[in-house]
């Protein structure tokens, strides 16, 4: 379980005149733990099915620890692979229990010596479930007997597609993490497919961003929150306001006042980027261009509010703590904190 981890180089795949993926580039360090996030019928499953050796590709190559798993699009059998693979709908086998589905893959010598209950307690479930049959299991606890049933043969690496999707929200973040920890003591090197950005920045190590059947961007969570490549990436992770601006040395001038910048971005007219938590109202209006408070959606921790600037109506969220709340109405003096991302202008927004 050590070495260099996934190589995946150039590969296409089309379905007819739809081209699904269009030069797919990742690599995913040994022991790590890679998302990759884009929409839906974005191409995710069928780059998993690729690796995992289901489906062939009209070109590109993988390796996985240095050895080719793909080669000009055509690769080795699935079981030659090394690789688990948990599918979509998790699709455990309905009639067989936990246990028999978590050995399901253990055959002949490592049989013997395979000991389902340390399966179980690395995938963080409880010993007496093992006689369960899926049906009398919570959709969580079936998304952990199918990792560990994708883990029960060691492999290097585990492909993981929208695991959580059909758990509802508090379910999602405990299995989640539970599925990472796991995935860590194992010390497999994994893809998790997601189409929820949430669920990208908190469980993996690296998030590739996919777009137009290529990666737009590998970087890690707070890279990728705070310097996304371009302003699509920047709203596809998270809510955001694009405002025109002009940088001259460290300082951006826009809407919303001067703004600190990182040194080596573009200088002159730009777009700048700002996050709903780096609005700053100021109740007193001393601070700032004056706005308008629009609407407030209360969410008990914190909330948002939004707000049209009274010189020149753009509108932009601000992501308040849930107390000392503004009403709709109000006006507020507006400020940014922090710095804040620059995009040259030519990128579409
Ligand atoms: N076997 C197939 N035959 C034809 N089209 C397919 C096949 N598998 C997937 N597609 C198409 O490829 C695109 C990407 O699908 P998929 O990889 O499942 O996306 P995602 O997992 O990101 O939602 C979709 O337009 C889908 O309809
Ligand atoms: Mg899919």
């Amino acid at each position: 379980m050590s070495g260099d981890g996934l190589v995946v180089s150039g590969i296409t795949k089309s379905f007819g005149d739809n081209r699904v993926l269009d030069g797919i580039d990742l690599e995913i360090a040994a022991g790590s733990i890679v998302a990759t996030l884009g929409p839906s019928g974005g191409g995710k499953t069928t780059l998993l099915r690729i690796i995992a050796g289901f489906l062939d590709a009209d070109g590109g190559s993988v390796t996985l620890d240095g050895n080719p798993l793909v080669t000009n699009g055509r690769g080795i059998a699935p079981q030659r692979r090394g690789i688990g693979y948990v599918p979509q709908e998790g699709a455990l086998f309905p009639h067989l229990d936990a246990a028999s589905n978590i050995a399901f893959g253990i055959r002949g010598k490592a049989g013997r010596g395979f000991d389902v209950d340390a399966m179980m307690a690395l995938v963080g479930l409880d010993p007496v479930l093992k006689s369960r049959h899926p049906h009398e299991l919570s959709g969580g606890q079936q998304q952990r007997v199918a990792l560990a049933r994708a883990l029960a043969p060691r492999p290097s690496m585990v492909l993981l597609d929208e695991p959580f999707s059909s758990l509802d929200a508090g379910l999602r973040v405990e299995t989640g993490k539970a599925v990472v920890r796991a995935l860590r003591a194992a010390g497999a090197t994994a893809i998790l497919v997601t189409h929820d950005q949430d669920e990208a920045l908190a469980l993996a190590d690296r998030v590739a961003v996919m777009r137009d059947g290529r990666v737009a961007q590998l970087a890690t969570p707070i890279d990728l929150y705070r310097q996304p490549a371009d302003p699509a990436i920047a709203s596809f992770v998270g809510s955001v306001v694009v405002l025109p601006a002009m940088v001259a040395g460290g300082t951006a001038k826009s809407p919303l006042g001067a703004h600190e910048v990182r040194p080596g971005g573009p200088q002159g007219a730009v777009k700048i980027l700002v996050r709903p938590e780096q609005v700053v109202l100021d109740r007193s209006c001393a601070v700032g261009p004056k706005a308008r408070v629009e609407d407030v959606a209360f969410f008990g921790h914190d909330a948002t509010v939004r707000l049209r600037l009274v010189d020149n109506c753009l509108e932009l969220d601000a992501r308040v703590l849930g107390r000392d709340l503004p009403r709709i109405g109000d006006v507020v003096g507006v400020s940014v904190r922090g710095d804040v991302a620059v995009f040259a202008e030519e990128h579409p927004s």
